[in-house]
C-alpha cells in the first residue's frame, strides 16, 4: 500500500474587507457583541463580477502546484469541497479543472460544510494509498455572502461565515517522516435541519419560487446553540479518536488546526485538550468562517509563518452542517 503527504498548500482570499463596524451600518449588531461572541474581527466577501468559487481556487491551486514544484500536466485527480457552487450544476470541480488546464482528469465535488475538506482529503488518501493516483488537488472553498441573510433576522450567521478558498496537492511518498495516517469520517443526519439551507430544493413543484425568495428560503439556518453544543462534543471526540488510532497521546500534537467555526468553539477545544497557544491554529479573526475553506486556508497560513515543520504531528479537525464531523492525523 502506499503513502500519500501533503506536498503544496495555497489559499486565497477577496480583497473585500468586512469589518464588524460596517457591518453595524447594515444590521442591528455591533464590534463587541461579534467579538465576544464569535472572535471575528473582520471578514472577505467576494466582489461580483471579479471574484467567482473558480477564479478564487485557481488562485489557491496555483499557489499549492507551486509549492508542490508540480504543474497542472501532472494532477491526475481533482476532489472539490463546497456548499456554494457557483453553479446549481455542474460541479465545481470541473469549473476548476478547466481554468486550470486540466482537462480529462476525473472531478469530483464533496457537499459535507465545514467537514467537506477533510472528507475530500480522506478520499483524496484512499485513491493515492490504492496506487490509482499520484497527485490529487484537494480544495475547499466558498462564497458564502450571497447567502446570508443580511437583515437583523439573520444578523446571528451573518457575522459569521465569509467568503475564500484553500488547496492542497497531496502526492504518494516514499517519505518515512512525513504522511498521512488516518483519517476519521463522522455523520448524523437526525441534526440535518439545524444549520441548512433549504432552497433551491428538487422535491418542490419548483426549484425556484417567488413564495421561497419571500419566505427566505435561500438563506441559510442556524440554530446556534444547537450547533455549540455539539460541536464541542464531537471536536473533542474525533480528535482523541485520531490519537487514539496511532497510539499518540494530546502531548504528541505539534499543531492542531480546527474548522475555524468560531472561536469561542477553538478556544473550548484547546482548554479540554489542554494545549498551549502555540499549538493551535486560529486565524477566524480576520477570515471569519469560510466553511470548506478555513483548513486549507488555516494550513496555508500556518505554512507561510513557518509553523510547520517536515515531520511535526498536525491534527486537523472539523465539525459541521449535517451534522457531520473529521478528523484527521499526519506528519508534516
Ligand atoms: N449582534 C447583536 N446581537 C445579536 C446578534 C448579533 N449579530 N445575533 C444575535 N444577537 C442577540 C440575539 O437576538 C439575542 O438577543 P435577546 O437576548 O435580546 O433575545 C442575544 O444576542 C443572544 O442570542 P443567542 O442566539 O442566544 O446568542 P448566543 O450567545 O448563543 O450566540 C452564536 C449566538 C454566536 C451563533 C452562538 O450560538 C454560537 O457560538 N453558536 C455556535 C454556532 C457557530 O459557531 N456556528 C459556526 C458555523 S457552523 C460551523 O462551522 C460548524
Amino acid at each position: 500500500m502506499y503513502k500519500s503527504k501533503i506536498t503544496g498548500v495555497g489559499h486565497y482570499v477577496p480583497d473585500r474587507i468586512i469589518t464588524n463596524e460596517y457591518l453595524s451600518t447594515i444590521m442591528d449588531t455591533n464590534d463587541a457583541w461579534i467579538v465576544e461572541r464569535t472572535g471575528i474581527q473582520e471578514r472577505r466577501w467576494f466582489t461580483p463580477g471579479k471574484d467567482t468559487l473558480a477564479s478564487m481556487s485557481v488562485n489557491a491551486s496555483k499557489i499549492a502546484l507551486e509549492r508542490a514544484g508540480l504543474t497542472n500536466k501532472d494532477i491526475d485527480f481533482i476532489v472539490f469541497a463546497t456548499i456554494t457552487p457557483d453553479y446549481f450544476l455542474p460541479g465545481e470541480g470541473v469549473l476548476l479543472q478547466r481554468e486550470l488546464g486540466m482537462q480529462g482528469i476525473g472531478a469530483l465535488d464533496i457537499r459535507n460544510a465545514c467537514s467537506g475538506f477533510i472528507y475530500a482529503l480522506s478520499i483524496a488518501d484512499q485513491f493515492i494509498k490504492t496506487g490509482m493516483y499520484k497527485n490529487i488537488l484537494v480544495v475547499g472553498g466558498e462564497i458564502q455572502s450571497s447567502a446570508l441573510d443580511k437583515s437583523d433576522e439573520g444578523r446571528s450567521s451573518a457575522v459569521i461565515f465569509a467568503d475564500g478558498a484553500g488547496a492542497v496537492v497531496l502526492s504518494r511518498t516514499n517519505s518515512e517522516k512525513s504522511g498521512i495516517l488516518s483519517t476519521h469520517l463522522h455523520a448524523d443526519g437526525d441534526h440535518a435541519e439545524e444549520l441548512y439551507c433549504s432552497s433551491p430544493s428538487s422535491c418542490q413543484e419548483v426549484r425556484i419560487s417567488t413564495e421561497m425568495i419571500d419566505r427566505g428560503d435561500f438563506f441559510l439556518k442556524m440554530n446556534g446553540n444547537a450547533v455549540f453544543k455539539h460541536a464541542v462534543v464531537r471536536f473533542s471526540e474525533v480528535i482523541n479518536e485520531a490519537l487514539e488510532a496511532n497510539g499518540k497521546s494530546k502531548e504528541d500534537i505539534d499543531l492542531l488546526v480546527p474548522h475555524q467555526a468560531n472561536l469561542r468553539i477553538s478556544n473550548y477545544i484547546q482548554h479540554k485538550l489542554g494545549l498551549p497557544d502555540e499549538k493551535v491554529f486560529n486565524n477566524i479573526m480576520y477570515y471569519g468562517n469560510t466553511t470548506a475553506g478555513t483548513i486549507p486556508i488555516a494550513l496555508s497560513e500556518a505554512f507561510e509563518q513557518g509553523k510547520l515543520k517536515e515531520g511535526d504531528l498536525v491534527c486537523l479537525a472539523a465539525f459541521g452542517s449535517g451534522f457531520t464531523w473529521a478528523s484527521a492525523l499526519l506528519n508534516w
